[in-house]
């Protein structure tokens, strides 16, 4: 079982110098490319495979935004850790995804209580490189412009169980991880997929739009897509008006996550 990381928990620490993030990047990458293939969907893999991202360096921003904007436009904001939600979703319209340049230091390779730069360009630049991801990260932030509180939190928590810990049917091959928050994090990939522990329910807008979620711990549920295409369809035609009454939502931060591995 895994330890639990919260506000309260010590920082880990970070790399210090470019040796030791290139040997941090170079070990994780290692390690999770290893678990992708019958664990990730296929548009991840597709995605993972356009990225074409460095396995022996930690990538440089700059270089990578160069690559990312030849093929699909966005780029990397580089941001000092974690963002405002509205902030967050404004950058998205804008196709700049924030990151990080520290990644966890080699002594605490097994988690980071904050998003760092091996989740973000592990974990998110290949949904930017596939036009599928890239969609419904380009619809949630459509939403956000002009939200209230509200919906903000609402489309905080559909952003949660999709593009971070989402689960997917895919064509033929059952239910795979389609979440960033799985692809960087050993334990939960494998826990999103096989454990008995937690539970997988279909994905339906109004549920994710009002289920709470976990920020300092593994997900308890996960929410399993049918498809990409239909999970499209569903944020472009069925987001019904709030419903008075429904889950209030209590996280105010996103992407504060839990990444683990041995
Ligand atoms: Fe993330």
């Amino acid at each position: 079982m895994q330890e639990r990381v919260s506000d309260s928990a010590p920082i880990p620490p970070r790399a210090t110098t470019r040796r030791e993030a290139d040997r941090v990047w170079r070990a994780l990458f290692r390690r999770q490319l290893a678990r992708l293939p019958g664990r990730m969907c296929a548009a991840f893999l597709d995605g993972f495979r356009a990225a074409a991202l460095e396995p022996d360096r930690l990538p440089r921003h700059a270089d990578l935004s160069r690559r990312l904007a030849d093929r699909c436009g966005w780029r990397i904001e580089t941001v000092p850790g974690l963002i405002p939600v509205r902030d967050f979703f404004a950058l998205l319209r804008e196709r700049r995804f924030p990151s990080p340049v520290w990644i966890r230091g080699a002594s605490s390779l097994g988690y980071t209580p904050e998003p760092d730069a091996f989740h973000d360009l592990f974990g998110h630049v290949p949904q930017l490189a596939e036009p599928r991801f890239a969609g419904l990260l380009e619809s949630l932030a459509a939403r956000a412009e002009g939200a209230g509180e509200r919906e903000l939190a609402e489309l905080e928590r559909v952003y949660w169980f999709t593009i971070e810990f989402g689960l997917v049917r895919d064509d033929g091959a059952g239910v795979r991880a389609m979440g960033a928050g799985l692809a960087s994090s050993l334990l939960e990939l494998d826990r999103a997929l096989v454990s008995r522990e937690v539970r997988r329910l279909p994905f339906e807008l109004v549920d994710a739009r009002t289920r709470g979620f976990e920020t300092d711990r593994p997900q308890e549920t996960y929410l399993v897509a049918p498809s990409l295409g239909e999970l499209a369809r569903s944020l472009a035609e069925d987001w019904a008006p709030w419903q008075p009454g429904a889950g209030a939502g209590t996280l105010s931060r996103l992407d504060r996550r839990w990444s683990s591995a041995p």
